[in-house]
């Protein structure tokens, strides 16, 4: 299918998360399903200083694609550079954050605050989409506060200057990550624009993927926590919105994941950057699972990664036998930058 110049294969696409959606992790769930990978944000100023951290964000793989890296900030020809920047690095395309709620990008005039006012916004996107020859993409929120909802102006907007398709998370900036994305509000955007529309927030499923897709007529569903404690909810998906059975998560091909997750963590980080990463996604996969709790706090004091893969091991081994499902509905990681 083709999201205006995009091609991807199927509607389901894992969310940009900062601190989470780095390399090795969108290498891992590129293969186990999610059509499109984003990376996580990145200033367009840091970009525009030349930081190395800033350099490291932006680094991929081959295997991720398609590829769109995101960019934040507030100054229109910093944010013209570091599209030309992101073009010069490969990506397929450029995504723009305009849904990060966090106060420190907020009070600059960055991420959703720059939805506030969509005339200045349409001027700079009109420089960015102007700026380079791969798609420039947008993710918003619903809006500023439940008075503002003007994500119908902003899509609007963005068609006139050529955005490619918008990402919609369900909640307002006031919001946070509090009450239910209104999943009935991203439908009417949808109806009434004229751009590829992505819906998110809450989707944990893959029959709320499905019923997402089905019943609010998005282009595509974007799955962002959901995915942190299923990685297999791609494939899933994929599965049920084609009728097909997906292979069932037996403790082998878990093992498998966490082996791919391990080599792909240690091909980028030094040892004790891989060991953060993964006690982190372990903690995440483990949720649910008879014994978790001690698992986690285990999990924290492990000084080597040869010792945290050996004990995750022996638990998920015995642990897959049986998982208490009502665990992904509970809801966790209420805070993040869109
Ligand atoms: C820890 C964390 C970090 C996030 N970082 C980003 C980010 O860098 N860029 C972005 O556009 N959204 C970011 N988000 C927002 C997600 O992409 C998504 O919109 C939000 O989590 C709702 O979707 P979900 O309910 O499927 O998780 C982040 C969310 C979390 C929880």
């Amino acid at each position: 299918m083709k999201l205006n110049r995009i091609e991807i294969e199927h509607p389901f696409i894992l969310a940009p998360m900062a601190g989470i959606t780095n390399s090795p992790f969108r290498r891992l769930l590129r293969e186990y399903g999610s059509s499109v990978m984003i990376s996580e944000l990145v200033s367009a100023n840091g970009i525009e200083y030349a930081s190395d951290r800033t350099f490291d964000l932006l680094k991929f793989h081959e295997s991720e694609r398609p590829l769109g890296l995101q960019i934040f900030g507030e100054d229109e020809e910093n944010l013209v550079k570091a599209c030309q920047f992101v073009e010069k690095q490969g990506a397929n395309f450029v995504d723009l954050n305009l849904g990060c709620p966090v106060p420190k990008v907020v009070k600059k005039g960055a991420g959703s605050a720059m939805c506030r006012n969509p005339l200045a916004l349409g001027k700079i996107l009109d420089a960015m989409v102007k700026s380079v020859k791969i798609p420039v993409t947008i993710k918003i929120r619903t809006g500023w506060d439940a008075n503002t909802r003007n994500a119908v102006e902003i899509v609007r907007m963005a068609a006139d200057v050529g955005v490619n398709w918008v990402a919609i998370h369900g909640r307002t900036r006031a919001q946070g990550y509090s009450g239910d994305a209104d999943w009935d509000f991203i439908g009417e955007v949808k109806a009434k624009s004229p751009l590829p529309i992505i819906g998110n927030g809450d989707v944990c499923t893959p029959e709320q993927a499905v019923e997402r897709y089905r019943t609010y007529g998005v282009d595509a569903v974007m799955i962002g926590r959901g995915a942190l404690r299923n990685p297999f909810l791609f494939e899933q998906s994929v599965a049920l919105l084609n009728g097909t059975t997906s292979a069932p998560v037996t403790a082998e091909r878990f093992l498998e994941l966490f082996a791919k997750q391990r080599r792909y963590l240690s091909e980028t980080f030094n040892e004790k950057g891989a060991l953060l990463h993964a006690r982190k996604f372990l903690a995440w996969y483990s949720s649910g699972y008879p014994g978790s709790a001690d698992f986690r706090k285990k999990v924290f004091h492990i000084p080597t990664e040869q010792e945290l893969w050996d004990t995750s091991d022996a638990f998920f081994s015995v642990a897959l036998r049986s998982r208490d499902m009502s665990y992904l509905s509970e809801p966790f990681l209420m805070g993040g930058h869109g």
